[in-house]
């Protein structure tokens, strides 16, 4: 006798579909720190940490008001006391490319806010903890990895020789082959924005385009070191370079004080305060010069002269980075960094050790 299976209701198959779909997306996760690829970029949009931006940069952002204490229990307010304003950005995109690139990009100001190398956002703070489920802090996301570039100052953009007026209005994002690009409107005309990673570590490829197509695009941004990859008509393109050096841990912080100075503690330093993002120890040119052979070498300073790179001289550049700047390389470029003594002692040992 044959059997009968009875067929599912088409609503049975849309949820049975639904869920296959979820799955096969990927969206569901126990991990607080995913990270995107260079092929699949992974988005989230949570709030996020000011990072300290300038008020020019957050000029559509106030600060907000305390608001008085309340009990949760009754509703009530409890007569004293009051809750401060917690300084998070609330409309932000943030993309991560994998190791190599992570943005934030935000559709109140419509700008590139800041962008980090080797990771993206811990989400505790939303998503809780994968120890004991609870979620961390104020709901801001934490960024973890190193920031190299932050938004500075008025918009970078020029329409016509000009900067565009502060009247801004988001439009919305598509992703055009898993990346995303976003669309704002100012000034009459709709301004598209691509961010994507650039060719060399911790850079990254700005691609702007108008809806007027006689406008001619420029880009201006004296506290970045940038290259104009292309200006003009409808269209322009820069590669942005590392204007800052944030290490950023996300929400649980590693302890790098060392008890007693050492070669080894200064490596891990190295990475770990991001050193790598412009020194190399191969001899190959970064955004700052290689660190390799440097210990003993001769330096030719056009304003100090001759300067031997001893022990003092490593001191000083680690400690006071603008002091004296290496000819042909950017000033103001590298930071200056809260080092202890034996944190600066370990990295002088570590780079005395690259000799040749
Ligand atoms: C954002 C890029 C950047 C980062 C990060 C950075 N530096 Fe530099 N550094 C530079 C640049 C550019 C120079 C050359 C210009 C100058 O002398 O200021 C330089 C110069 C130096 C010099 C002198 C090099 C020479 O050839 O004379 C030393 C030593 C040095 N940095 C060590 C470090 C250490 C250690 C760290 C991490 C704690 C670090 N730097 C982080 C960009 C950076």
């Amino acid at each position: 006798m044959p059997i009968t299976v009875p067929k599912p209701s088409s609503s049975v198959w849309t949820i049975a579909l639904l869920a296959a779909q979820v799955a096969h997306a990927d969206y569901i996760t126990y991990d607080n720190k995913r990270m995107g690829a260079p092929e699949k970029p992974y988005i989230l949009r949570t709030y996020l940490p000011s990072l300290g931006l300038d008020d020019e940069v957050l000029s559509h952002h106030g600060r907000g008001f305390p608001s008085p204490r309340y009990s949760p229990s009754n509703g009530r307010l409890s007569g004293s006391g009051s809750y401060a304003t917690i300084p998070v950005l609330p409309a932000a995109i943030s993309v991560s490319y994998g190791p190599g690139l992570a943005y934030s990009w935000d559709t109140t100001e419509c700008r590139l806010l800041y962008a980090w190398a080797n990771g993206f956002l811990d989400m505790e703070s939303h998503w809780g903890s994968p120890g004991n489920g609870r979620r961390n802090g104020n709901y801001s996301a934490r960024l973890f990895g190193q920031v190299f570039y932050k938004a500075h100052g008025k918009p970078p953009l020029r329409i016509n020789g000009k900067p565009h007026s502060n009247k801004v209005s988001y439009h919305g994002n598509r992703r055009i082959k898993g990346n995303p690009e976003f669309s704002y409107d100012v000034d009459g005309r709709r301004i598209t924005v691509s961010v994507r990673p650039g060719p060399a570590a911790q850079t990254v490829e700005v691609a702007y385009l108008s809806s007027n197509e006689s406008d001619v695009l420029g880009y201006v941004d004296p506290k970045t070191s940038f290259d104009l990859i292309y200006s003009g008509k409808g269209r322009a393109k820069v590669l942005l370079r590392p204007n800052a050096s944030e290490t950023h841990h996300g929400f649980k912080k590693p302890n790098l004080k060392i008890a007693e100075a050492s070669s080894g503690a200064g490596k891990t330093l190295y990475t770990t305060y991001g050193c790598v993002a412009c020194h190399s120890l191969d001899g190959s040119r970064s955004h700052g010069p290689t660190l390799r052979g440097l210990f003993g070498s001769k330096r030719n300073f056009p304003d100090h002269g001759a300067v031997a790179a001893d022990e003092n001289y490593l001191r000083e550049s680690i400690t006071k980075p603008n002091a004296k700047t290496v000819p042909g390389f950017t000033p103001g470029m590298m930071p200056a960094y809260p080092l202890d003594d034996n944190q600066v002692d370990s990295l002088v040992l570590f780079i005395q050790s690259l000799k040749q």
